[in-house]
């Protein structure tokens, strides 16, 4: 049975509506691994030859959400960040993510300074998603190039986030989306 973007956005408003966020999150990242996979979604959404570093394609009106598919370049590398008090799930339709979610050592009240440390380091292959709640300090990774999707809870850019430099020790605040 294909799956298409406007039945999983359909299927997720009901779930956001119905269910705690952490629950909902958790179905969220459940279901949106059938539409990753989905030929349909793939040919409509993803494009070899020219592919948009990243593109919105669904913008929820009434709850904000908000659904974009990023084509990376082998080797893409991002900086760790945050998003904010959004949550955020990823999804891989082609190649793969390595994923490294970083912990906070300092408590935050000097200006620009932090120090993390990476905490896990693991692989999203295709199919595969995985959900995170505000805050959480990640960076991925793309050796060798993936066609993604990920899911917020708002427009990132509306929101403050944080990029951090670790081997500086530095954090800056930033409203551009990041991978
Ligand atoms: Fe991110």
């Amino acid at each position: 049975m294909s799956y298409s973007l406007e039945t999983w956005c359909g299927d997720a408003k009901r779930i956001l509506k119905e269910k705690p966020v952490n629950e909902a999150r958790a179905a969220l990242a459940e279901s949106l691994k059938g539409l990753l996979v989905d030929p349909g979604f793939i040919s409509t959404h993803f494009d070899e030859q020219k592919g948009e570093p990243q593109k919105i394609i669904y913008r929820d009106t009434e709850l904000g959400f908000l659904v974009m598919v990023h084509h990376h370049k082998p080797g893409r590398k991002g900086p760790p960040h945050d998003h904010g008090d959004s949550w955020a799930i990823y999804g891989v339709s082609k190649g793969y993510t390595e994923m490294t979610e970083w912990r906070r050592q300092d408590d935050g009240s000097k200006p620009d300074y932090a120090e993390i440390q990476p905490d896990r380091t693991y692989r999203l292959d295709v199919g595969m998603t995985a959900a995170y709640g505000p805050k959480v300090i990640h960076n991925t990774h793309h050796p060798e190039g993936a066609w993604v999707v990920r899911v917020t809870g708002c427009d990132l850019d509306a929101i403050p986030r944080l990029r951090f430099t670790p081997e500086r020790k530095e954090v800056k605040e930033f409203g551009r989306a990041a991978a």
